[in-house]
């Protein structure tokens, strides 16, 4: 896919299409409900997919719509022994959380997934799942895939986790759903919230803080309507793009602003973007707004500590920004990064290097240094939908038309970003 350059800027409105986490955990928590549950704003997006279609493998009847889905859920006990592997294709949120729903159920299953899958770290939830009573095995004493559980009776326990993740604290939290006692998990900075805003909406009671999140085992979950807003880690690439583009004014339509989401927004303020937020509003538990912006001027910023886990997956998007943002923007205590759908750190490095910036990885994170005019050439998603759109947006500015190799990876979060990206164009 070939993107070059726009004549007068970004224009128009676009929706923004519904958020991966929270869509998963819809599906995922709709099917431990007794009874119907109504999803409306489902991304449509390859991962998403993966987790109903493991859903249905368990037994769960599920109808989707495009972004209506209804799943008709038996309770946790009715999920069945699926008579196949489980393919989560690329999903590492799929894979994670749903290890922590069947290391509680009786039977067998094996969970598999694509190259990408296959190297990253799973030891991060078999270990604490294992301490729980789980029995998983897998390459490397059950860090890498494929995984096998044998779930059954498990017990409640305490877990400092080293690393913030929401996909950690989700799977031991599922886990602790079923087991005896309270389960804790403590983290070192706090990760996206949704699993404990949406588990209360299902009517389990979640006791959370600025650190831990505890739930009592033997719950159940009722039947609920789910409103999915949308990604702002898609939104960040429109973002982006508005930001970096001269002569840009969009409005993006159905932003999620959840707290422990929305740390791409005060980087933006901080680096002096234009925005201005729209129609605030909820949608069902989570914050939503529509957020006009503009082309900014941008100076550098230092990005590290607790603002990390808040923007983790835009840090693609903000190392372009960064580019075209005066001074040297330093992204730090980012070595999450590594353990992505890519090795992140030498993926947006090395890519955006060959584009003409100037970049210098770090064992943390990164130092970019701008405002530099970018050349363009060839870039390679590497299979990561990030990736792809990070490369993606460096064409809608270089001197030269950016092509991107291995655009289709972009499906996994992001369906229509090539559509909405050319609606924005046309409007110029
Ligand atoms: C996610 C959590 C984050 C994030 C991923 C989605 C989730 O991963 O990067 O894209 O839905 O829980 P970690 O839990 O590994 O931080």
């Amino acid at each position: 896919m070939e993107i070059g350059k726009t004549n007068h800027g970004l224009r128009g409105t676009v929706k923004i299409p519904g958020d991966k986490s929270i869509s998963h955990r819809a599906v995922l928590f709709a099917s431990l409900a007794k009874g119907v549950s109504q999803i409306d704003g489902f991304l449509e997006g390859e991962d998403c997919l993966s987790t109903i279609a493991c859903m249905r493998q368990l037994g769960v009847e599920i109808d989707q719509n495009n972004d209506q889905v209804t799943v008709y859920g038996n309770g946790l006990d009715a999920l069945q022994e699926p008579a196949r592997v489980l393919d989560i294709g690329n999903s590492g949120t799929t894979i994670r959380l749903l290890m922590g729903v069947l290391a509680g159920r009786p039977f067998s299953s094996v969970l598999q997934g694509d190259d990408s899958i296959a190297r990253r770290p799973m030891a991060r939830v078999t270990g604490p799942l294992k301490m729980m009573n789980a029995r998983i095995d897998g390459r490397q004493l059950g860090d890498l895939t494929p995984l096998h559980i044998r779930g059954g009776e498990l017990r409640g326990i305490r877990y400092h986790s080293p690393v913030a993740s929401a996909q950690v604290k989700s799977a031991i939290l599922l886990a602790g759903l079923q087991a005896e006692g309270v389960t804790t998990v403590v983290e070192p900075h706090k990760s996206r919230d949704h699993t404990e805003r949406m588990l209360k909406s299902f009517g389990i009671s979640v006791r959370s803080d600025e650190h831990s999140a505890s739930v009592q085992g033997g719950q159940m979950l009722h039947p609920v309507q789910i409103h999915v807003p949308g990604d702002i880690s898609s939104a960040a690439f429109m973002l982006t793009a508005a930001s970096i583009v001269k002569g840009s004014d969009c409005v993006l339509e159905n932003v999620g602003l959840n707290p422990t989401r929305n740390g791409v927004i005060e980087v933006l303020e901080k680096m002096g973007a234009d925005m201005t937020f729209l129609n605030e509003r909820m949608a069902g538990d989570e914050p939503v707004a529509d957020i006009r912006v503009r082309f900014a001027p941008l100076k550098a910023i230092t990005i590290e500590g607790g603002l990390i886990p808040r923007l983790i997956d835009e840090i693609p998007a903000i190392a372009v920004l960064a580019t075209q943002a005066e001074g040297t923007t330093i992204i730090k205590d980012a070595e999450e990064l590594k353990v992505k759908e890519t090795n992140r750190i030498d993926t947006v490095v090395n890519q955006l290097k060959e584009l003409g910036a100037e970049v210098v990885a770090t064992e943390d994170g990164m130092m970019i240094h701008g405002p530099v005019r970018l050349r363009g050439g060839e870039a390679d998603s590497f299979g990561d939908h990030r990736i792809g759109m990070a490369m993606a947006l460096c064409g809608l500015i270089s001197d030269q038309p950016v092509s991107v190799n291995g655009t289709e990876a972009i499906a996994v979060s992001y369906p229509n970003f090539f559509e909405q990206l050319e609606e924005l164009k046309m409007n110029d």
